[in-house]
């Protein structure tokens, strides 16, 4: 594939077997560098601990080891400076390190890659890249957990209807739906976490898929990187993305939980409910309807979730039927799960300042708990109360609603006591002090109910989940 016309391609590590280089075109297609630049640092990491090794071992000499070592530091800080850009026409990110080592150094930069593979050298840096990014991204998720739970707190008392088929369903509280979505997140706390715990072995001296023959040190190299432990088979070291698929798959179902809560409070924000006031600085406005405020930050969330889901079948489908160990076509993780990782991390930031400058509409809120009979299943706890077996209490508070309903109400408690006792004897003057909203949310005090009690008791349970 050579053509006159093209530019040259650069320097490879696979030169020697190939005399004939891919055209420009086709070395671009190949090349991953504007990919995986962004392990530059977990690169020089792994290679530091690898030659390092290799001195120690006996493998290179001494002080070439240090040489490597010390090159390799000073790379790492200009990089860090912006004193050595990448190039941005090398093959990898792994070819750029090892050719800025060999141009400076010689011979002593053609020793770092012994015992090595890129197969091997890949599967680590990601992995690296991954130890630092992932606990990231479990700070940003505590500090959503925080600031919801902030909110929650103050609203604890406040009034409003839940829904099950965007029906109003019974009386709960803002906080207690804050709450909720707190567990979620909570969960997916801990999958990321779990992830991790999973993905914490070094594939460093794996090669290409089956080790090497020199005397490779895997307990120390994986020691100095961090890692609990060296990987068990090579081959499964260098063919594995089960670290890649766990995240992605994390990483959609909190993108998943976000679009659930952004459809909240997008239907929140209309004007049919008018629940949410959210801050000027976290709306936008319209090019032609002047009056506009609308809730672009939680649309656009929502709308990301998809990219997420994406990612995670992209992988899926990438994995699936691909021979073990190493095939090419594994390049293309990193693009995925990297964007997948992006995409968690802004929306998380962007769905906490939205939430956390957001103001509630008591007076709405509350209001909507009028009409709806969202009561009307306390009505039948309360005759249950009585000695009522339940299915005929149930069918005593329909016949009420329909009572209601017939006469234009709104309210069970809108119905005489005397019509209420046309239905049944068993009601009291006391039914009316139950059947308030406030009443009905107070009494559901069991444990994971909305009494506002029991809330900031679950607020407590998940403030002390988020702080271990
Ligand atoms: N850029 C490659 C990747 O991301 C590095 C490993 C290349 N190995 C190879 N045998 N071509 O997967």
């Amino acid at each position: 594939m050579k053509d006159q016309d093209n530019k040259p391609t650069p320097q490879v590590l696979w030169a020697g077997r190939l005399a004939e280089k891919p055209e420009a075109e086709a070395f671009a297609f190949q090349a991953s560098i504007s990919v995986d630049q962004r392990l530059a640092q977990d690169d020089i990491l792994g290679s530091r601990a690898h030659a390092a090794m290799l001195g120690k071992q006996g493998i290179i000499p001494p002080e070439t080891a240090t040489a490597l070592d010390t090159e390799l530091a000073r790379i790492a800080d200009e990089l860090e400076a912006g004193k050595l850009a990448i190039d941005p026409g090398a093959e990898d990110i792994h070819s750029f390190i090892e050719g800025i080592l060999t141009e400076r150094l010689g011979d002593a930069g053609r020793m770092v890659h012994a015992g090595r593979s890129r197969n091997d050298q890949v599967a680590l840096d990601f992995r690296l890249y991954l130890k630092r990014a992932v606990p990231e991204l479990g700070a940003e998720l505590t500090e959503t957990i925080r600031a919801l739970l902030d909110q929650a707190e103050q609203h604890t008392e406040s009034i409003m209807p839940g829904y099950t088929h965007l029906q109003r369903a019974q009386p709960v509280t803002l906080g207690y739906q804050l709450s909720a979505w707190c567990a979620g997140l909570a969960r997916d706390r801990s999958r990321f976490a779990d992830a991790l715990r999973r993905l914490d072995e070094c594939p460093l001296g794996a090669g290409a898929l089956a080790g090497s023959s020199l005397p490779l040190d895997r307990e120390a190299t994986a020691k100095a990187l961090g890692f609990a432990r060296p990987t068990l088979n090579a081959m499964d070291s260098v063919a594995d993305r089960d670290f890649a698929l766990e995240l992605a798959s994390a990483c959609s179902i909190t993108m998943i939980h976000l679009s659930r809560f952004c459809e909240d409070v997008v239907l929140w924000a209309s004007e049919e409910f008018k629940f949410i006031d959210l801050a000027e600085s976290w709306s936008t406005g319209s090019s032609i309807m002047p009056q506009k405020k609308n809730p672009d930050f939680a649309e656009l969330i929502r709308g990301k979730s998809g990219r997420t889901t994406g990612n995670l079948v992209s992988l899926l489908t990438l994995l699936k039927g691909l021979p073990y160990a190493y095939d090419k076509d594994l390049q293309e993780d990193k693009e995925a799960l990297f964007d997948s990782i992006d995409t968690v991390r802004s929306c998380l930031r962007m769905f906490r300042g939205m939430m956390a400058s957001a103001r509630f509409n008591k007076s709405r809120m509350e209001a909507a708990c009028i009409g709806g009979f969202m009561e009307a299943t306390d009505a039948a706890e309360y005759l249950v109360r009585k000695g009522l077996p339940f299915r005929k209490a149930h069918e005593v508070a329909a016949l009420v609603v329909r009572d209601c309903v017939a006469a234009g109400l709104t309210r069970i408690a809108d119905r005489s006591l005397a019509e209420l006792k046309t239905r049944s004897e068993l009601f009291e003057a006391d039914i009316y002090q139950t059947i308030t909203p406030a009443a009905c949310v107070a009494a559901r005090k069991l444990p994971g109910g909305p009494a506002p009690e029991e809330v900031r008791r679950q607020i407590r349970v998940l403030r002390g989940e988020i702080a271990g």
